[in-house]
């Protein structure tokens, strides 16, 4: 990994802290998430050894404050960009508020597009003029490959992220910029309490640093990274199986995901 300066969004937590505590010591971080006091407590322990660390407090499901994000992130150099910010929201789209469906799509789509475009012209003619390669990760989900009920809304978010992802790795494939989908399957983060699932997620989790290490090993071999075996048959059935029988079997799944009431 040559990179020396990666922005890692939703970096408070999870999956994406995990990136800021794997990337090596020489890479700048640029770290940013609504929670201010882990972003404070990430920049005091990670620069301990001399390693320059960068935060920013940001929410992405606000316009204003995803402009600020990007303006302040282009004021680096940045050559590695993490867009790992996300939640899901598990139940019925019925059920479900319309704050949530709302600020998911904001959060998971538009979040991701902005920054995308905001970042990607900038880290490409730096690329070019270093003679180096850039690299950009979005995190979508096993979740994007096919229709989920009860995570309906969710999943679409990460099927965009996902095309959107592969586009455009098509369309750069001769620049000096690596891009990649991770599309991990249910890990261990606050992303099962987030999305209010049941007990049932937390029993197939994987382990977020496994997954980031396979991801940080893939960038620049591959430009969809599905970790676990069980998580790659998964990616298959639809292109197996009739479309109505893959949501079906998608809904039965999800329906055992259910928070248990009490
Ligand atoms: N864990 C899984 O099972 C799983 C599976 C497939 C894909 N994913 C994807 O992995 C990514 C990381 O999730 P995770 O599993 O690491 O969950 P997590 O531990 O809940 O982390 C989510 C991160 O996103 C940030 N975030 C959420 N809403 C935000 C907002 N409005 N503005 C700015 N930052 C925001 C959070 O930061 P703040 O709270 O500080 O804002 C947090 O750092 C997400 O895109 C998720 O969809 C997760």
């Amino acid at each position: 990994m040559q990179y020396q300066c990666a922005l890692i969004t939703g970096a408070t937590s999870g999956l994406g802290e995990s990136f800021a505590r794997q990337l090596p010591q020489q890479a700048t971080l640029l770290l940013t998430g609504r929670n201010l006091k882990k972003l404070e407590e990430l920049r005091e322990e990670l620069s301990k050894n001399g390693r320059k660390v960068e935060i920013f407090p940001a929410d992405v499901a606000d316009a204003e404050q995803r402009k600020a994000l990007a303006e302040w992130a282009n004021g680096f150099e940045v050559d590695l960009f993490i867009n790992n910010a996300g939640y899901g929201f598990y139940g019925p789209v019925l059920d479900n508020s319309i704050a949530n469906e709302e600020g998911m799509t904001q959060v998971n789509v538009v979040a991701t597009t902005y920054l995308t475009r905001a970042l990607l012209s900038g880290m490409v003619e730096r690329a070019h003029t270093n003679h180096r390669r850039a690299g950009m990760i979005v995190v979508a989900s096993v979740a994007g490959f096919m229709p989920l009920p009860c995570f309906a809304t969710y999943a679409a978010t990460k099927a965009y992220n996902l095309h959107y992802t592969e586009a455009l790795a098509e369309e750069l494939k001769h620049l000096p910029i690596d891009v990649m989908a991770l599309c991990p399957g249910p890990t261990a983060t606050s992303f099962g309490r987030t999305a209010s699932m049941g007990k049932e997620f937390d029993t197939k989790a994987a382990s977020a640093d496994d997954v980031v290490k396979l991801a940080l090993a893939s960038l620049g071999r591959k430009r969809i990274c599905v970790p676990g075996l069980r998580n790659s048959l998964a990616t298959c059935l639809p292109r197996l199986f009739p479309r109505r029988l893959v949501v079906w079997l998608g809904g039965v799944t999800m329906r055992r995901n259910r928070p248990v009431q009490g």
